[in-house]
């Protein structure tokens, strides 16, 4: 095996040290032979005649001596001076520095094999991800920078531009989609549009409101019974075409009018419609873009509702059935419709869609933390917002690069909803669209659902702590992480998490966050409050006195 100091000895300057110091042994024999000429020059005269040479004492001849070296070391010098260029030892100043080897080459390496070497290799980690995109954090095992973005590495490390994070509460999720998903994002010139879910009771709203209001921005509010924004399901511009194949035809569209409005029917029936009831729905929707065009209005929710209840001539003739025929094929759809719009949907989808809901600025955050967790309204809201957004980019001319966040996501990977979901979802790379889901754990999803190959296919993986190690193992199953990786996630600390990039092996990546993102991204307010209650009896139990 061959070492470094093997390469300095047949380097350049060792062979000039080398060259150096055969000629300055040439130099003392050659001084050698000169004193010995004299010497014999002397000895040949002093046959000649007499001459008075005087011994020199045991001293003198030290002083001579060191007189002699003086001057060899001068001359030495001069000599080194002239070769500086090509040395690359300092320059000698102490003849026995020298000697000790302190301005020379190292010295020569030693005979060596690679198991006996095998201490002294450095190990060198290579960076983790390109340097080209946005900055995540830092690798926890190396310290390298983290840099990765769905649009920049679509093509080279991923084939898929979404993105998932999966993780217990409170472990850094949405910090993570805060910072690297919106803020981020935004400093780049992209549309970033965001489903805000969790309610911070102390800010009165949805979590994403202190970003937003930061960046100028009104986040659109949803409530139940009125007094938010409505969303008309068969506004064209959320989705105008009418009779696409729920599950098959052109999968090149998103979901149109007719897919979105049956996933909202079998929500409010919560079981999927039979062959009947889904022809009476069809024909109802047909009457009912009819009849609001004749009155030179948009077509809404309300006016399907009428034409299940009363079907007209026109579209019994079209459906080959008798009128009264089609009206029975259509009542308990009616029925269960009409409760959803006056109960739980109400003020939600039953009228023209709000003024103030535009998708073309640079963020939209649609705050659904008002609607109650159980029910229709969260899955019908957030999977309305997603045909959308698909829709809107599937008309644009120049496709500008789009990131679709939704917050606790397994409301839309579950029942009808699931479909119009997938189906947006798979047209993702098409639309220049990264859709990125954030989800407790995997079992929030049925084995059935088509979210589940969704997951599978996504791009980039944020893999968070999973205390329990079934659902640490379902990760490592899931996503086929190397043996050993669900022992990892049920060790992270918050704020970190196990970062794959497509099909490479994942690393443990710290997210890293500037001031101004920390205090935006803290969820912590109300676990952190310092506020106190006085401790009297006459004190009304709900008042608190602010710290
Ligand atoms: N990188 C980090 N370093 C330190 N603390 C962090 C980091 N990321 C997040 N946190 C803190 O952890 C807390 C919870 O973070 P976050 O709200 O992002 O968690 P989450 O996983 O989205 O939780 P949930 O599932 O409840 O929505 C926040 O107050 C945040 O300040
Ligand atoms: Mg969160």
């Amino acid at each position: 095996m061959s070492t470094t100091n093997d390469a300095k000895r047949f380097s350049l300057p060792r062979a000039l040290a080398d060259a150096f110091r055969q000629n300055r042994g040439q130099a003392r024999a050659a001084d050698r032979l000169t004193l010995d000429a004299a010497a014999a020059a002397a000895a040949a005269s002093a046959s000649e005649g007499p001459v008075t040479t005087k011994p020199l004492s045991k001293s003198a001849a030290k002083k001579a001596e060191k007189r002699e070296a003086k001057r060899r070391e001068s001359a030495e010098s001069t000599e080194a001076t002239a070769n500086a260029s090509a040395r690359w030892h300092r320059e000698r100043r102490w003849g026995f520095a020298s000697r000790l080897g302190f301005y020379d080459p190292a010295a020569p390496g030693v005979e060596s094999s690679t198991r006996q070497m095998e201490f002294s290799h450095m190990a060198i980690a290579s960076p983790p991800t390109s340097h080209r995109g946005l900055v995540f954090g830092v690798d926890a095992g190396s310290g390298w920078m983290i840099v990765h973005d769905p649009f920049t590495a679509y093509g080279e490390t991923i084939e898929s531009p979404n993105v998932c994070y999966i993780g217990d509460l409170g472990q850094g999720k949405s910090s993570a989609m805060k910072t690297w998903g919106v803020l981020r994002q935004l400093i780049l010139g992209r549309r970033v549009v965001v489903i805000d879910k969790k309610f911070q009771k102390d800010l009165g709203a949805g979590e994403y409101t202190p970003l937003a209001t930061r960046l100028d921005v009104a986040p659109v509010r949803f409530r139940i019974g009125g007094g938010g924004s409505r969303i008309n399901i068969l506004d064209p511009r959320i989705a105008a075409r009418v009779n696409e194949e729920p599950g098959g035809g052109d999968l090149s569209t998103p979901a149109g009018q007719s897919m979105l409005l049956r996933a909202v029917m079998e929500e409010a029936l919560a079981r999927p419609m039979s062959p009947k009831e889904g022809k009476a729905v069809r024909m109802a929707h047909r009457q009912a873009l009819r009849q609001a065009e004749a009155a030179a209005e948009t077509a809404h929710i309300g006016h399907v509702l009428h034409a299940l209840y009363a079907p007209d001539a026109i579209t019994a003739e079209a459906a080959g059935l008798a009128v009264e025929e089609l009206r029975g094929w259509g009542q308990d759809p009616a029925f269960e419709l009409e409760r959803m719009i006056e109960d739980d949907l109400a003020g939600l989808i039953d009228g023209p869609t709000s003024q103030d809901i535009q998708l073309n600025a640079g963020l939209t955050v649609f705050d659904v933390s008002a609607l109650p967790e159980d029910g229709p309204a969260l899955p019908i809201v957030m999977t309305i917002i997603n045909t959308w957004l698909a829709n809107t980019l599937y008309g644009q001319q120049r496709p500008v690069p789009t990131i679709l966040l939704i917050e606790e996501a397994w409301h839309t990977v579950q029942g009808s909803v699931a479909t119009v979901t997938r189906r947006n979802t798979k047209l993702s790379r098409a639309l220049s669209l990264s859709c990125q889901f954030a989800f407790h754990h995997i079992s929030d999803i049925p084995e059935t659902s088509p979210a589940i190959a969704m997951l599978k296919e996504c791009g980039t993986v944020l893999l968070y702590k999973q205390q329990k190690s079934a659902d640490a193992l379902a990760c490592e199953d899931m996503f086929n992480l190397p043996p050993g990786s669900a022992g990892v996630i049920s060790q992270l600390v918050k704020g970190t998490c196990l970062f794959k990039i497509g099909s490479h092996d994942p690393f443990e990546a710290i997210h890293v966050r500037s001031p101004l993102e920390t205090e935006l991204t803290d969820t912590d307010g109300a676990m952190k409050s310092t506020s106190t209650i006085a401790f009297t009896d006459d004190t009304p139990a709900a008042e608190v006195v602010s710290a």
